[in-house]
């Protein structure tokens, strides 16, 4: 039995592996305060960013993270690694609570759990030389000795593809897809067990975005990496994730194996999402049923009442604005919050 047993009980959305989960996140709040007055800063509201997260992730899995642009991605992800404090909730990594940990400790977690930026870009700083943006990190964390750095940067590049020769070069005098090697190789030198990806393809070309979730895979492979990957499409992830949760405005609102979420979706907000995702068939496609959702994402300062999609949902009812449905289990480990589940048959 994994230790994790012992320190508290695994969330729907749990992982199916046989090792158990290495990370655990419950009833996970992140609100942003919203402050108004000249003097005094009085809260007047909250972006309710994430609101009330739970879900596993096992060892050695690729979990999915999808939903729209603003539906809280990225907060979960920081709040997860603790780059922003959560408002409450709890994040257990290997069985030990992550939140409130002292700088210290909560240092040694980052080297486990790292983080790989959407933008290639703004995530290198562009004063550093590579061997710096590379081997900084390990320094700091004791993980090689100066006089050894130079060998071990030049393996990383090596091992992302890079040339180990351009060390000494300036994140300038890379391609996107090359920076975002870079960013791996960053990540990679800390030898995390996770890392939490955050669209780290979205800003790439098409043909490069290939090449980068190739080298992720093979990493995840060579290394035994557990992996968050967020994407806000769900094509991106489809060939990459064992399992998928879809959020939407803060919540996740449907989680389980790729397959089933792909082929079965449960929940509305999926299944158009889904409808969105190009099939390589054209017959397929052509037959398929394309929803246009209407409107816009509502704010998360202030989210609709009862379902928060049923300002958007085709299948809203007077029940859908009045009571929020929970997350339940539809078999297999397949979880959606909805109350007209799609037919699944
Ligand atoms: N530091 C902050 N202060 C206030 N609000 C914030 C802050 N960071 C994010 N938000 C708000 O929280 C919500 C969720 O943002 P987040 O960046 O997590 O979404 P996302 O799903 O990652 O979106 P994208 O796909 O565009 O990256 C948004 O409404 C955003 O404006
Ligand atoms: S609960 Fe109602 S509004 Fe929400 S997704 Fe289901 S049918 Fe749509
Ligand atoms: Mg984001």
């Amino acid at each position: 039995m994994s230790s994790l047993a012992e320190s508290g009980p695994v969330p729907a959305g749990a992982g199916v592996g046989a090792e158990g989960p290495i990370l655990v996140v419950e009833r996970l709040v992140k609100h942003f305060p919203i402050k108004a007055g000249i003097l005094i800063d009085r809260q007047i509201g909250a972006v309710r960013a994430v609101d009330d997260v739970s879900f596993s992730v096992d060892r050695g899995e690729t979990l999915g993270l999808v939903g729209e642009s603003g539906c809280g991605k990225s907060t979960l992800a920081r709040s997860i690694l603790q780059l922003i404090a959560p408002t409450s909730g709890s994040v257990r990594f290997e069985g030990r609570e992550v939140a409130g940990l002292g700088r210290r400790a909560a240092r040694e977690l980052r080297a486990d759990m790292q983080m790989v930026f959407q933008d290639p870009y703004a995530s290198l700083n562009p004063r550093k030389r590579i061997a710096q943006i590379i081997g900084d990190p390990m320094l700091l964390h004791g993980i090689v000795e100066r006089g050894e750095v130079k060998a071990v940067v030049q393996d990383l590049l090596e091992t992302v593809g890079l040339n180990p020769e351009h060390y000494n070069r300036f994140p300038h005098e890379f391609s996107g897809g090359q920076r975002q090697r870079i960013g791996i190789a960053r990540a990679l030198g800390l030898r995390p067990k996770l890392i939490i990806a955050d669209e780290p393809v979205s800003a790439l070309d098409v043909s490069i975005q290939a090449q980068i979730i190739n080298l992720l895979e093979d990493l995840q492979e060579e290394y035994r990496l557990t992996y968050v990957f967020v994407a806000h499409d769900l094509s991106v992830v489809r060939h990459v994730a064992d399992r998928i949760a879809v959020m939407y405005l803060g919540k996740i609102v449907e989680i389980g194996p790729a397959e089933a979420v792909y082929d079965t979706p449960i929940h509305p907000y999926t299944e158009a999402l889904l409808s969105a995702v190009p099939i390589p068939d054209p017959r397929a496609n052509a037959a398929r049923r394309q929803i246009v959702l209407e409107g816009d994402v509502p704010s998360p300062a202030d989210p609709p009442a009862g379902c928060r999609f049923h300002t958007r949902c085709p299948r809203a009812t007077d029940v859908c604005s009045t009571g929020e449905p929970l997350l339940i289990d539809h078999g297999g480990g397949h979880h959606a919050a909805c109350h007209h589940p799609l037919d699944r048959a």
